[in-house]
């Protein structure tokens, strides 16, 4: 398939009173907390159409005093209850869903024309497609929707003729320094090459962890692994940039969207988190993104594209930073980045079972149930004892994660050991 980046060039039209809407789906996560204040500048632009979350009720009630969109959705059942009645306590004009149903009815609204994907984790591929399916601007930090079914969510976006916009600030950079002519579907590109491109380079800042023994890190604790030294993330993000997993996930995205193989992407430590990635030329040149690690630079960029805003960000003085450091990594240390290139590989829904398992493992570190280097076992076990099939459906995509997901839990139960 050629590459799907984005339906076609082109602001977003407004509504009738002359603002564009927007869903974001996970408000209360860091993602959407950014997204939130980026709108929040600029309120002659954007309004807000619905936000969402899972248990957080107390911040999602803050958010609807503030942003008041037409829609708040609970994924649990019992948070919406609760969230309901503050609603109608305060006399907020707020209809509250609740469920999976009521996530893929907001991204796919009539009166939403953008929909922030930011639910971490499989919970966000339903509603992510949903968004897809309905035609939206998609502006995707939800990498796992990518990860389990790149080639179901990438014709989604081509037949709905959806724009899909990447909000990583690895993939927002890559974007941001491709030729315009590459990153267009419909017009037959030929792919990254014909474009005289060589290479996508994804910057890693190495995590917590890039200069820890690797003896010390059977005791490294899920508040170590949290303690990223340049982001705030989420905690399932931040363990998986302390494993490395996180850019194994991101090499993976990187192919989906711009339609390159395995081998064109590479991974190089830049732990100053400054470059957010490259791409090389077959002339010698290499063009580079740069900016302070701020998630709300690429959220700005991928709203208003093909314009720009203001994101808020703190202006980058190079001068100020002195130094950019970049190192190749060592070798051994980071399975879980391996078994990412492995699982591209091989395709179908190994990627899937890859995700699914390491969710598994992420939630058992936090929970203090395995060791930080029980998560790649747990993920090499999954991955060898869970066959990959073909990925051309939802339907089997789905199935694979629940196998796959069936196969770690019992694994973890097998393992567990008391830190
Ligand atoms: N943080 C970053 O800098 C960053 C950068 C690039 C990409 N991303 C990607 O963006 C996504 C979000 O990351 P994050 O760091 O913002 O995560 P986060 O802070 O943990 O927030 C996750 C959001 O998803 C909601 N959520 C969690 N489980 C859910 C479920 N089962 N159903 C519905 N909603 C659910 C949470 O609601 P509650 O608050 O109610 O739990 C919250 O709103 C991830 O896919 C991550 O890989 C993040």
């Amino acid at each position: 398939m050629s590459v799907n980046t984005v339906h076609s060039p082109g602001s977003i039209a407004p509504a009738n009173d002359g603002l564009i809407s927007i869903t974001v789906l996970g408000s209360t996560g860091t993602i959407g907390v950014n997204t939130l204040d980026v709108i929040g500048r600029h309120p002659q632009r954007y309004r807000v159409a619905a936000l969402t979350a899972h248990h957080d009720v107390d911040r999602l009630y803050q958010q609807c005093v503030e942003h008041k969109p037409s829609y708040a959705v609970m994924n649990d059942a019992q948070s919406a209850d609760e969230l309901r009645q503050r609603v109608r306590g305060a006399e907020l004009e707020i209809e509250v869903l609740a469920g999976p149903a009521g996530l893929e009815q907001v991204a796919g609204a009539p009166d939403t024309q953008c929909v922030m994907a930011a639910i971490v984790g499989a919970a966000g591929l339903l509603p992510t497609i949903a968004a897809a399916r309905a035609g939206k601007r998609v502006l995707l930090a939800n990498k796992e929707a990518l990860v389990m079914a790149g080639r179901v969510f990438m014709r989604q976006v081509y037949e709905s003729h959806a724009q899909l916009l990447p909000i990583d600030s690895e993939h927002n950079a890559v974007f941001q320094c491709l030729p315009k002519s590459s990153c267009t579907i419909g017009v037959p590109t030929g792919g990254l090459a014909a474009a005289g491109v060589e290479r996508i380079v994804l910057t890693a800042s190495g995590g917590p962890f890039r200069t820890m023994p690797l003896a010390a890190l059977r005791d490294a604790t899920p508040a170590q692994a949290c303690a990223h030294p340049n982001w705030r993330m989420g905690r399932k993000i931040s363990v998986d940039s302390a494993t490395m997993m996180n850019k194994g996930l991101e090499v993976i995205e990187a192919c989906w969207l711009f339609d390159c193989r395995p081998e064109q992407v590479s991974v190089v430590l830049h732990p100053q988190s400054v470059v957010h990635s490259m791409v090389t030329f077959v002339d010698g040149s290499v063009l580079a993104q740069m900016g302070h690690p701020d998630m709300r630079t690429p959220i700005a960029h991928a709203l208003a594209w093909p314009t720009r805003i203001a994101s808020g960000a703190r202006p980058l003085d190079l001068v100020d930073v002195a130094r950019l450091e970049f190192f190749a990594l060592e070798p051994g240390r980071y399975p879980c980045l391996r078994m990412a290139y492995e699982a591209l590989r091989a395709g179908g829904t190994a990627t899937a079972v890859l995700n699914a398992a390491n969710e598994v493992a992420v939630q058992s570190f936090l929970d203090e149930r395995i060791r930080f280097t029980d998560i790649p076992r747990v993920i090499e076990h999954t991955l060898e004892h869970v066959a990959s099939s073909e990925a051309d459906s939802l339907e089997a995509i789905l199935a694979a994660d629940r196998t796959a997901r069936a196969a770690a839990f019992e694994y973890v139960a097998s393992i567990l050991a008391p830190i």
